[in-house]
């Protein structure tokens, strides 16, 4: 009886089939009424008293195994068939994994987030600009040292890639009347040697608010609140005096984020001081070029870089892991959907 069960057990081990037909019959031969198992049982009626129990249990072993491995056998067929013509479509769908965003995306839609809370909307303009929107009107004269700030990719004539989303300002300003609240996440393009600190792509938010009576001070508490949203709220802030064309007075805005770790030193260049944005009220000579009376309205401007704050929080030492696509490294952000 013995010997029986074992041989069983080895054809049993030994079966494997691909399609339905196959499993079924084989099901039929072992555990069919008339099957090999069934067999089995009726002999162990005639087995002496004494083996009843160690057998009775071998037997159970085997009909247990027997079940499981054509069921399993049955899985593995039908997860085969899916994608066939014929596969039912109403079934429910198998488990996706879920990819995961950009560093890059989640700060901006972190940072604009931060700003439509307090009422700003978002826009966007085109990536290929032209001298007026990216220079003139934000009041670059022609040939001024100023426009050398930014080392520009041009394309033909006075068409270039913008160099800073401060473009999208003069954009939303000419199709639009005060009051006026902004921002403008983007890729900005400027010709510069790729290292670990610097790319010649790179993304930015622009902020533009206009309407009467805004003043320095508004700035200010805009960015504080900003600040504190984003780092904390503990976050310390200072302004330094500083020029851009289309602002004035200007200032840099940096955030203290401590020296922690390596890669502090090296994005803070040892201070602990992060420079995050540069800000002013508008020139008035920005809101004259856009048909805005400087006399009735006043506002301020800021445009941040977003990869110096994803390297920071994220510890990312080189600014070139952000642009190679590597799924290893992109991986690691995973952010729900
Ligand atoms: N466009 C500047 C840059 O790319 C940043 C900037 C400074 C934007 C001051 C502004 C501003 O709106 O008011 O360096």
């Amino acid at each position: 009886m013995k010997e029986k069960i074992k041989e069983l057990r080895e054809k049993i081990n030994a079966f494997s089939a691909s399609n339905e037909e196959a499993i079924e019959s084989f099901r039929i031969k072992i555990l069919g009424r008339k099957g090999e198992l069934k067999a089995l049982y009726e002999e162990f009626k005639s087995v002496p008293k004494e083996l009843k129990r160690e057998i009775g249990q071998e037997l159970n072993v085997l009909n247990k195994s027997v079940v499981e491995k054509i069921q399993r056998l049955k899985t593995n067929v039908e997860s085969s068939n899916q994608g066939d013509a014929k596969t039912d479509k109403t079934r429910p769908g198998g488990i996706h994994t879920i990819g995961s965003r950009h560093p890059i995306s989640l700060v901006r839609n972190e940072i604009v987030d931060i700003f439509r809370r307090i009422g700003f909307a978002v826009s966007e303009g085109p990536e290929v600009e032209d001298d007026w929107h990216n220079f003139s009107a934000l009041n670059f004269p022609p040939e001024h040292p100023a426009r050398d700030m930014q080392d520009t990719f041009f394309i033909e004539g006075d068409v270039s890639l913008r160099t800073h989303t401060s473009s999208v300002q003069v954009r939303v300003m000419e199709s639009s009347t005060p009051p006026i609240r902004t921002i403008s996440p983007g890729r900005v393009f400027r010709n510069e040697a790729i290292s670990a600190r610097s790319h010649c792509i790179f993304h930015q938010i622009e902020g533009l608010y206009i309407d009467k009576d805004v003043s320095f001070a508004d700035l200010k508490q805009t960015l504080l609140y900003f600040a504190k949203e984003f780092f904390g709220d503990e976050t310390k802030i200072r302004l330094r005096p500083s020029y851009f064309p289309f602002t004035e007075p200007s200032a840099e805005m940096d955030v203290y984020w401590g020296l922690k770790t390596e890669t502090d030193y090296k994005i803070t260049k040892g201070t602990g001081w992060l420079e995050i944005l540069g800000c002013g009220m508008v020139d008035p000579n920005v809101l004259k070029n856009n048909n805005i009376d400087p006399d009735v309205y006043s506002g301020f401007a800021f445009g941040m870089g977003i990869e110096r704050i994803a390297m920071l929080k994220y510890q990312i030492g080189d600014i070139r892991r952000l642009f190679e696509n590597d799924i290893e490294f992109l991986k690691q952000f995973k952010s729900g959907i």
